[in-house]
């Protein structure tokens, strides 16, 4: 999610932050610019687009003098994409540029506070928030007024800062947000991943959380808050260009599942303030929640497991009767819809078509339409009455990922939401589900520091014909999700099914050696779950069972078992997701299969 490059030498800067922000393309944007100092002023372009809309205008860079400069690809997130929103973000009097990855959570406060001392604003972005605090702290020294806004900011950032009184002078600080500094001869750079200065350096510093880097042509020196400079150890880079580009990942897939940690954070934390679910971005009114009759929920694919879990939860949260459709089914079965029922959309790219057409027809009925969206600005968002963003970043992988499981935290945060305005659920519950939520990120990153174990199980099984996900409850919808996942990259041919339905018909299609997936995690249906275990294995199955780090019965049933970090059941899904995503891509890998864009698949279907 957006890119950011800078420069300090002797050449021409705007060509040279052209070059980097091509590198840095893959990472997916919606507009570009770029700020140089000219000698005098600092000189600011931008344009919303493709970066070669800011290439044409700049004339691939011919058109901006001056030897100092940063740039900066945005995905809008604060404001829609437009040249305006675009970074770099100028100070009032235009002193100071700024580009910025991440998110400032207490921007609005912030904001509040200097448009009462009289700062205008210009743009709907969190970063401006940035520039103008700089202008406004800025005594002289850039240094001083730096650790003074990082005082005053909460939230991620990776941030780059020109000013235009110290022309010789580029700064770099970062906190949750990667940043790293090319160390050239006699020029230096900054940019927010490699390949963006990998053609003109491969000896860097990454800055960690809280480090400020002033850069000058010939010297880097980090300090951090206190101002006392830290010593740092260069790193030598010696990845290939095109690996570079996936952050070092062989795929993107990959990529994005290791970022989940990242992405969940960012959709929950700015959504919890004071130990409250805020949900500004919603204007349905607790009166409006409580005369619902019904939720219908409309989505494709993925999307639509996680409205299968949303069934679950809102149901058993809010005493709301929910029903989940898929969206190409939902508009020609005559739903009874009207203004007592909210629909809600759940989609990653906000382009889906048969989405957009459930949409359509779930207005025209009367429903009320809340979103789930993640890419900002997008049809579905702009046609729905209220929308509540993902902020997962660019999904590149066409099998999603962190998309899926920012758009599970949604859920969560809504279900709490809706169920403390209905009270439907005590104050003490809303307090241990917030805390649980908070969790749910670094319980997500303990999974991942346990992916060989799953990577190992994939390595005796990617030869599998058929492979069947089972669950009950909570661990159905999961087992949809699993299978989807499964044969939409390796094309191994894989079934979800409810557990005590597959005694039903399915069953005859287990024989010797067949992969079960059981998932357990739901610990009222544990015992019950585990005769349907029994049942597959007696005809023959290879059972890999799922269940939480407490569970120590599990492996008396099943030949194989990966455990999760206990959390409340309604959560669980967001961590039973990860070994199965993670098994897929490994199963996928390993029969060579083209895992970021397989056959026949694209990432957002925009025909019906
Ligand atoms: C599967 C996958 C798809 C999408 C579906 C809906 O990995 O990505 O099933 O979930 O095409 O797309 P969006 O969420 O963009 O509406």
């Amino acid at each position: 999610m957006c890119g950011i490059v800078g420069y300090i030498g002797e050449e021409q800067a705007a060509p040279l932050l052209l070059q980097g922000l091509e590198k840095l393309e893959y990472r997916g944007y919606d507009s570009a610019g770029v700020a140089v100092y000219n000698g005098e002023r600092l000189d600011v372009a931008k344009a919303k687009g493709r970066l070669k809309v800011l290439n044409n205008l700049l004339d691939g860079g011919k058109k901006m003098q001056g030897t100092i400069g940063i740039g900066h690809t945005r995905w809008a997130t604060h404001g829609k994409p437009s040249d305006i929103n675009s970074h770099p973000q100028t100070s009032v009097s235009g002193k100071f540029a700024v580009v910025h990855n991440g998110i400032i959570e207490n921007y609005r406060a912030l904001k509040d506070h200097l448009i009462r001392r009289g700062v205008n604003f210009t743009s709907e972005t969190d970063t401006e928030v940035v520039a103008q605090l700089l202008e406004y702290y800025y005594r002289g020294d850039v240094l001083d007024a730096l650790i003074k806004v990082l005082q005053r900011v909460e939230g991620s950032y990776a941030l780059g800062v020109i000013c235009e009184d110290h022309p010789d002078e580029l700064y770099a600080v970062r906190k949750d947000s990667p940043l790293i500094i090319g160390i050239g001869n006699g020029e230096n750079f900054i940019a927010s991943d490699v390949p963006a200065i990998l053609s003109k350096t491969r000896e860097i510093y990454r800055l960690a959380d809280n480090e400020i880097a002033k850069i000058t042509r010939m010297a880097v020196t980090v300090y951090d808050l206190d101002k006392e400079i830290v010593s740092k150890e260069p790193v030598h880079i010696d990845w290939d260009v095109s690996a570079a580009e996936k952050g070092g990942y062989e795929h993107f897939m990959a990529k994005e599942i290791m970022e989940q940690p990242k992405a969940v954070r960012d959709t929950i934390s700015p959504r919890i303030l004071g130990g409250r679910i805020v949900l500004d971005d919603i204007t349905l009114t607790p009166e409006q929640l409580k005369g619902l009759r019904r939720i219908e929920i409309v989505a494709c694919g993925s999307a639509y497991h996680v409205g299968v879990v949303a069934k679950y939860i809102l149901e058993k949260m809010t005493k709301i009767p929910v029903e989940v459709d898929v969206a190409s089914e939902f508009r020609y079965r005559t739903p009874i819809i009207d203004d007592k029922v909210l629909v809600l959309v759940v989609s990653q790219s906000g382009e889906t078509a048969d989405t957009l057409a459930a949409l359509r027809e779930a207005k025209r009925l009367g429903a009320r339409v809340l979103s789930i969206v993640n890419v900002v600005g997008s049809s579905i968002a702009a046609e729905s009455d209220d929308v509540i963003y993902t902020w997962a970043g660019p999904e590149i992988a066409v099998a999603t990922t962190k998309a899926y499981s920012t758009q599970l935290a949604v859920v969560y945060l809504l279900a709490v939401y809706m169920a403390q305005a209905l009270g439907t659920i005590s104050d003490q519950e809303y307090t241990d589900y917030i805390a649980q939520l908070e969790a749910l990120p670094d319980k997500i990153e303990t999974i991942l520091q346990h992916k060989e174990n799953i990577q190992y199980f994939a390595s005796k099984y990617f030869n599998a014909k058929d492979i069947f996900f089972i669950g009950r409850n909570l661990d159905y919808a999961m087992s949809l999700e699993g299978s989807l996942k499964l044969k939409e990259i390796s094309y191994i041919h894989s079934e979800a099914y409810a557990a005590g339905e597959l005694k039903h018909g399915t069953i005859s299609l287990i024989e010797d050696g067949t992969l079960v997936v059981a998932l357990a995690t739901q610990k009222h249906l544990f015992d019950k779950m585990m005769s349907n275990v029994r049942e597959v294995k007696a005809r023959g199955a290879v059972v890999l069972g799922l269940t939480t780090d407490d569970c120590t019965e599990i492996e008396k049933e099943t030949d194989f078992t990966f455990k999760i970090p206990q959390a409340c059941d309604i959560m669980l899904p967001s961590l039973a997701v990860v070994p199965l995503q993670l098994f897929a891509y490994y199963v996928a890998s390993m029969k060579g299969c083209d895992i970021d864009k397989p056959r026949n698949l694209a990432k957002s279907v925009t025909v019906e």
